[in-house]
């Protein structure tokens, strides 16, 4: 019996082009494929790499799930082990695991946090996290509205799709009247860039929309956002604007959820948790992905008073707290937060060297190994190069690296690989990424050599695969009209 193929021999015998057809057949066209024209078939992953149906070796950046590594020895083990002996969460009234596994989880977990953080309440995915702390808010204040951040998503269940302005765009939805959306402090694309006054005047900004909202709406329950916007592309708020925040919506009464299912487990590198590595404290925190390295749970944490709210049975079971139990414990052994914190900085600095060299790069920001690089025709204009984008990670996969290109514009390159990334690896994305802004430069030049005289060598841009829209060459005069995703929710407020 093969157990990859959950027992059927035939699993693991397709061809790329018949997974392909199968899929076609069977899977919905709305889940679409990382590399939709020329799509992988990955086949075994081990630490921070993916291995396709050829034998080839990828180095993973875009999996934000695997931070101990994919299939860590441990945490596989781990999970084998505990699946033999007991799955059961024993959820009747007066039974529990008699090795307590859940219990010793959630003390490992909390003794990564700060003392107001003192029970977890367990689920399945991030978004049942959420949609959880959402309650738990408006359960606790009474209240019913809603502050979150221009550009966020936090899942993909109706609670969420409706105070996600990501999703708003996306499905063309009505933004929600009791959902005030705050812009998105960014310094590069944004309309405040000066370092030492941007926080207070985004802060400004975004209190006037909560005065607004409590003015019109009604007082708010709470803001939930990620400490670190990595839907938004990576942006790193400003110094001291998430406290400036979370006090004024203290001041009101609300609550502040931290959503940490992409930014938490170490990716910060200096923390478990992004907030920390932010200075500032939240209510609740909801945690996901990472948490079971590829097993899929979430949990809410927060204060037995908040908890509290609500009467209902949030367990785990011993699998998934085995692993977690095990995945905490690798962070520690193996000082995952040290290599994170060692090389994002050494990826950060590379990145920031070749923004001096390429002028598509217009911005490298991040904290430890979450790290989004903007791709722009032109440095001074910033406007955003999604096409430009799109090609660097089709040509990094033929150089076996594997990015995630995010944002409104989907020009940032988002890397978040496995925090057990090494030196070597940084060294060979960062020269990887080297080479093909070299080539897209060769090919800008040809462009512009065709305009000035009118006869495009047609087989270069055949070769790259692309043609450059004339409007996006390089022009130091253009407005810059990729400027941030505009503040048009204050007026609906
Ligand atoms: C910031 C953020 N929060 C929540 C979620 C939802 O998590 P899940 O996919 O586990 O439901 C996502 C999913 O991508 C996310 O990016």
């Amino acid at each position: 019996m093969d157990a990859r193929s959950g027992g059927c021999s035939d699993g693991d015998s397709l061809t790329r082009d018949q997974t392909l057809l199968l899929r076609q057949k069977y899977i919905s066209g709305t889940c679409q494929l990382h590399f939709g024209r020329s799509p992988l078939k990955v086949v075994r992953s081990s630490g921070p790499y993916l291995y396709d149906d050829d034998g080839f070796r990828y180095i993973d950046c875009s999996s934000r799930v695997n931070n101990v590594g994919h299939c860590h020895p441990a945490t596989v083990a781990a999970a084998a082990s505990q699946m033999a002996t007991l799955t059961s969460p024993l959820a009747e009234p007066g039974v529990m695991p008699a090795e307590g596994i859940e219990e010793r989880y959630c003390q490992r977990l909390l003794e990564t946090l700060p003392p107001n953080f003192q029970t977890c309440l367990f689920t399945s995915s991030g978004a049942e996290a959420n949609d959880l702390a959402l309650q738990l808010a408006k359960m606790y204040t009474k209240r019913r509205d809603v502050v979150v951040i221009d550009g966020s998503f936090h899942g993909a269940v109706n609670s969420l799709l409706e105070i996600s302005p990501k999703a708003f765009k996306n499905l063309h939805t009505e933004k929600k009247p009791w959902v005030h959306v705050i812009p998105c402090p960014d310094r590069y694309r944004g309309s405040y860039n000066d370092a030492s006054t941007a926080a207070e005047k985004y802060f400004i900004d975004a209190k006037n929309v909560i005065d607004k909202a409590v003015q019109n709406s009604g007082p708010i329950a709470c803001f939930i956002s990620e400490p670190v916007f990595v839907v938004y592309g990576v942006v790193v708020p400003p110094t001291g604007w998430l406290a400036k925040i979370y006090s004024y919506i203290h001041e009101n009464g609300g609550l502040i959820i931290a959503d940490e299912i992409q930014t938490g487990m170490g990716r910060s590198g200096s923390h478990y948790w992004a907030f920390q590595a932010l200075g500032v404290v939240p209510d609740i925190i909801t945690i996901g992905k990472p948490i079971g390295n590829g097993h899929p749970f979430a949990a809410v944490i927060t204060s037995h008073k908040i908890a509290g709210c609500l009467k209902a049975n949030y367990r785990c079971g011993p699998v998934a707290a085995t692993i977690g139990l095990s995945v905490l414990c690798v962070i520690e052994e193996e000082h995952l937060l040290h290599n994170a914190t060692m090389t994002g900085k050494l990826l950060k600095e590379e990145l920031l060297t070749l923004k001096k060299k390429h002028k598509h790069i217009g911005d490298v920001r991040g904290i430890g190994l979450m790290i989004g690089v903007d791709i722009v025709w032109c440095q001074t204009t910033k406007k955003p190069a999604p096409e430009i984008a799109e090609k660097i990670s089709y040509r990094l996969k033929d150089e076996f690296v594997i990015i995630a290109n995010e944002g409104e514009h989907g020009n940032i390159l988002v890397l978040m690989p496995p925090l057990c990334l090494s030196v070597d690896d940084v060294s060979y994305i960062v020269s990887k990424l080297d080479k093909i802004l070299t080539e897209v430069e060769v090919v800008d030049s040809h462009a512009i050599y065709s305009i000035l005289s009118n006869s495009l060598p047609d087989s270069t841009q055949a070769e790259y695969g692309m043609r450059w829209p004339e409007d996006q060459l390089e022009s130091d005069n253009e407005d810059s009209s990729g400027s941030s995703i505009s503040n048009h929710y204050d007026s609906m407020d």
